[in-house]
């Protein structure tokens, strides 16, 4: 039987959800990124900000579509169909806070909202539930996931580690704020933590091991150190996009050896991932590739100033998070539920090559004299596609899931430990 025959049987329940509402999420996040680009071009409709509209985008991104879906993803490798009631709830949870940081963020970002007589700052409020859930799934994965072996739990585990490690950024600029710490180092420092560990060190190792775990030969020749150079080189990443000016000589040095190492280690695991990773995991990888080269450049402290100046950041968080981790986390529902749990997975590729191209023009890669308003049309054009593909993609899995068909789904490759 070929993959593309299997109907997507859902593995449970619970899953389904997390899946079809992750899925959800990703589309309303990058129809609110197409309406900033719209915003750039023609103004903003009833009271909306360009600023708002930006964190409402990405915290909805990060809380409400990648995390809960790795977060299921890995709980079906190690955990299988029958995931407990208890991590389906985590689940969930995790998805409806998500959700719910997206309102106060999209009206207020980060602004105090008067309430009952008092000044509640309600998206921090959001914003720290979910980093409660994260709390909450990191303690049911290490107390279920601790008698299962999978050659991908290292990565995992680390993954999950970085998750919980990056919460003290967060907290760390709460407490600033509440101290009313505003010296910018510090308080710069604490966002770049938490925004880097979180994709850095949260998305990447987990990203890793689903690669891997899509084939059963996976890690079976994967060096050691990868591993290890990243789980030492990735906290001191969030350096590397503080503005150099002002980051003190010593913490520069630790900046450009982190990115360096990490970097090197990125480049190994596409070439160890690319002879063992099923097929549609290509186009991720090759994304993965050019951030690590990205992320090489950037521990030049010459080059990471002219790229902050030239205004590459916007093209370099979205490399990672669009081209490798996105468009793994659709190869990697492929690859474990069947290719109708991700349809449309070409075009879909195919949008966020064109969307990463449209961003060229906006940078100082860009030469002005080629410049001017169709700039703007063009990237309004890209960040369209990848959500309208979405919405087709989500619309095709909902109507699979109306005509059901039978057919066996691959097994994740766990072992119970004895
Ligand atoms: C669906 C396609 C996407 C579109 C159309 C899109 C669009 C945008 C836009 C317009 C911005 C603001 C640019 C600026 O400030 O000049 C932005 C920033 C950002 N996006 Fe996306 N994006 C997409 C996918 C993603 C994904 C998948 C993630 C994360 C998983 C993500 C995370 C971010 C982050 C972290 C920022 C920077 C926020 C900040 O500076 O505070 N985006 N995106």
């Amino acid at each position: 039987m070929r993959r593309e025959d299997v109907g997507w049987i859902p593995p449970s329940m619970a899953l389904r959800e997390i899946w079809i509402g992750a899925l959800g999420c990703f589309i309303l996040a990058g129809a609110t990124g197409a309406l900033f680009r719209y915003g750039m071009l023609a103004g903003l409709p009833i009271g909306l900000t360009l600023g708002n509209l930006r964190h409402a985008h990405s915290h909805l991104m990060y809380f409400g579509w990648v995390t809960p879906a790795l977060m299921a993803m890995i709980a079906w490798h190690l955990l299988g169909d029958r995931i407990p009631a208890g991590m389906a709830w985590i689940l969930r949870i995790t998805l409806l806070a998500g959700l719910a940081a997206y309102v106060p963020f999209l009206l207020y970002g980060y602004q105090p909202v008067e309430w009952a007589g008092k000044r509640l700052p309600l998206a921090t409020i959001a914003a720290g539930l979910n980093i409660l859930a994260w709390y909450a799934y990191g303690g049911a994965y290490f107390y279920l996931g601790r008698r299962v072996r999978h050659p991908a739990r290292p990565w995992w585990d680390l993954g999950v580690f970085f998750l919980v490690l990056s919460s003290l950024g967060a907290w760390g600029r709460a407490a600033l704020a509440f101290r009313r710490v505003e010296d910018p180092f510090w308080t710069d420092a604490a966002v770049h933590f938490f925004l880097n560990l979180f994709a850095d060190g949260w998305l990447t190792p987990v990203l890793i091991g689903l690669a891997g775990a899509g084939s059963p030969n996976g890690f079976r020749s994967f060096p050691r150190w990868i591993w290890w150079a990243l789980a030492v080189g990735t906290p001191g990443l969030f350096l590397l996009t503080m503005p150099p000016a002002g980051t003190p000589l010593g913490l520069r040095a630790v900046a450009g050896i982190s990115g360096g190492v990490v970097a090197l280690a990125l480049l190994a695991a596409v070439r160890s991932l690319f002879q063992v990773a099923p097929e549609e995991w290509r186009i991720p990888l090759v994304f993965l590739g050019l951030r690590a080269l990205a992320e090489l450049g950037l521990s030049v402290p010459a080059i990471a100033s002219w790229a902050l100046g030239a205004g590459l950041r916007i093209l370099y968080l979205h490399l990672l998070l669009l081209g490798f981790v996105t468009l793994g986390l659709m190869a990697s529902a492929r690859s474990s539920w069947g290719d109708r749990a991700a349809p449309w997975f070409r075009a879909m590729s195919l949008a966020i090559d064109f969307l990463l191209l449209s961003l060229i023009p906006l940078t100082g890669l860009w030469p002005p004299a080629w410049g001017g308003r169709w700039t703007l049309q063009v990237a309004f054009i890209g960040a369209l596609l990848p959500a309208a593909i979405a919405m087709g993609m989500l619309g095709r899995i909902l109507q699979g899931l109306m005509v059901r068909t039978s057919g066996a789904l691959p097994s994740p490759q766990r072992e119970a430990a004895p």
